[in-house]
């Protein structure tokens, strides 16, 4: 029987020659060896490399390993433009030794392999490149750095607490180096963020900070649209706490934005559901197309983004920010690991939000990477819209909130992947849902 450090034979540290097969979620390809699976970090498929087990997975079903040394190379390997990626190096990213071609395509594989793995639908996709940051670095619009005991900044090893004391960060945004993060000494922090903003100067917010700074960003987000017939369009600033959510590609929020409301062509005087808002990014455009005579409620559990929110779209007073978690706002159970049930042998069940409208004709979700899940996923879909754009950061999740949609009577209209993340093997989706039977 193995232990926990060796799986089949296989210890950490032991390097075996493997050929590299399909991509898999996660940033890693899969290989077997005497029958057993690694998840190969640093390969491409149809290559031969030396792995080296670098972790033994859950039950040892499964082990994780470097490619330590290419023996075949697949013609679409390139010298990773980081010094810092690779084998032991910085975790940042998966897929700096890919050319960016082929990271699109390999995303298109797991998103496809996802929905057919989770929601079991076959879609064909490809990943679509997001304006700006043509080379796939410099884009990175805030970057964490961790700081190690001795107060040095740099990037952690992946799945590590170990801090690679980098120079800089090649997928940052200009705006981010110039914060010049790494070249200063910060004891007494556990991180230190930089953040490039679309307007104004460049943020640096040392975590933790006694006091706490009241850091705010501006962010700009354009959008046009030409939906209903009506053209409405918006060059908005939105103000948005240093350690708040936004997306950190700079042309990623008006490409969701612009990609989301295409598929809803929303008209005016129609009620609409902006879940997981933040500071109010889709509900502004939801706002602006639906008009006075129809209204958005738009639901977020931080209670800063809502404030900004209510003072951003002041201009919009039919748009009503909600602070809340989305499911207790549907009053649905939340999830209930190491939760309430436990304790009290009962989930909780909240009482549905009297803010929240029994019916609407659009709904926009944006959940964070677990996803909605299925409590929230069949409370969206008693609304009864006649058309729902999930914007997904993890395609697993999107693939598991499709098959409750699915199986709550709506169909996937349209999906689109988005290249918002480069040289890491994170994509985003915008998938569009209409009722199955009309
Ligand atoms: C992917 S972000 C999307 C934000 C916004 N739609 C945007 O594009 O800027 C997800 C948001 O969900 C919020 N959030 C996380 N869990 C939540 C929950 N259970 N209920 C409501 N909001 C939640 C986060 O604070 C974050 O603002």
């Amino acid at each position: 029987m193995s232990g926990a450090g060796e799986a089949a034979g296989l210890g950490v540290g032991d390097e075996v020659e493997v050929e590299v097969g399909r991509v898999a979620h996660g940033g890693h390809c899969v290989a077997r060896h005497e029958g057993q699976v690694l998840f190969v970090r640093h390969a491409l498929p149809e290559e031969r490399v030396r792995a080296r087990v670098t972790e033994i997975g859950a039950g040892s079903r499964f082990v994780r390993a470097d490619a330590v040394e290419v023996l075949g190379p697949s013609p679409d390997r390139v010298t990773p433009p980081c010094p810092w990626a690779g084998p032991d190096r910085c975790g940042g990213c998966d897929l700096q030794h890919v050319a960016l071609p082929r990271q699109r395509a390999l995303k298109a594989e797991v998103v496809a392999e996802q929905m057919q793995r989770l929601a079991g639908l076959t879609v064909d996709v490809g990943v679509e490149p997001v304006p700006g940051a043509d080379d796939g670095l410099g884009w990175r619009t805030r970057v964490e750095f961790s700081v190690r005991d001795d107060g040095v900044a740099g990037l952690r090893k992946h799945r590590s607490h170990e801090i690679v004391a980098v120079d800089r960060c090649r997928i940052a945004a200009p705006g981010v180096t110039a914060c010049e993060v790494t070249a200063r000494g910060w004891p007494g922090h556990e991180a230190v963020d930089a953040v490039a903003p679309s307007v104004g100067e460049p943020v640096v917010v040392p975590v933790p900070s006694d006091p706490v700074p009241d850091v705010r960003e501006r962010v700009v987000a354009s959008w046009l649209s030409a939906a209903a017939g009506a053209t409405v369009a918006f060059d908005r600033e939105f103000t948005v706490s240093a350690r708040g959510f936004w997306q950190v590609h700079p042309g990623a929020a008006a490409t969701f934005l612009a990609a989301a409301m295409a598929g809803l062509d929303v008209r005016p005087g129609e009620r609409a559901l902006d879940l997981y808002s933040g500071v109010g990014l889709f509900a502004a455009a939801l706002g602006e197309s639906v008009g006075p005579r129809g209204q958005v409620v738009a639901v977020e559990a931080d209670a800063a983004a809502v404030a900004q929110a209510t003072a951003g779209l002041a201009d919009l007073p039919w748009v009503l920010p909600v602070q809340a978690r989305v499911d207790d706002a549907f009053g649905v159970p939340r999830p209930t690991r190491g939760g309430p049930r436990r304790r009290t042998g009962r989930p909780r069940r909240p009482t549905r939000s009297p803010l929240l409208p029994a019916t609407a004709d659009v709904v926009v979700l944006d959940p964070p990477r677990v996803g909605a899940g299925t409590g929230v996923v069949r409370a969206v879909a008693a609304l009864g819209a006649r058309a729902i754009a999930y914007v997904a950061c993890d395609p697993a999740a999107l693939a598991r909130d499709t098959a409750a949609l699915v199986a709550a009577g709506y169909r996937l209209e349209s999906l689109r992947a988005f290249d918002a993340f480069p040289m890491t093997h994170h994509v985003e989706c915008v998938a569009h849902f209409v009722p199955s039977a009309p």
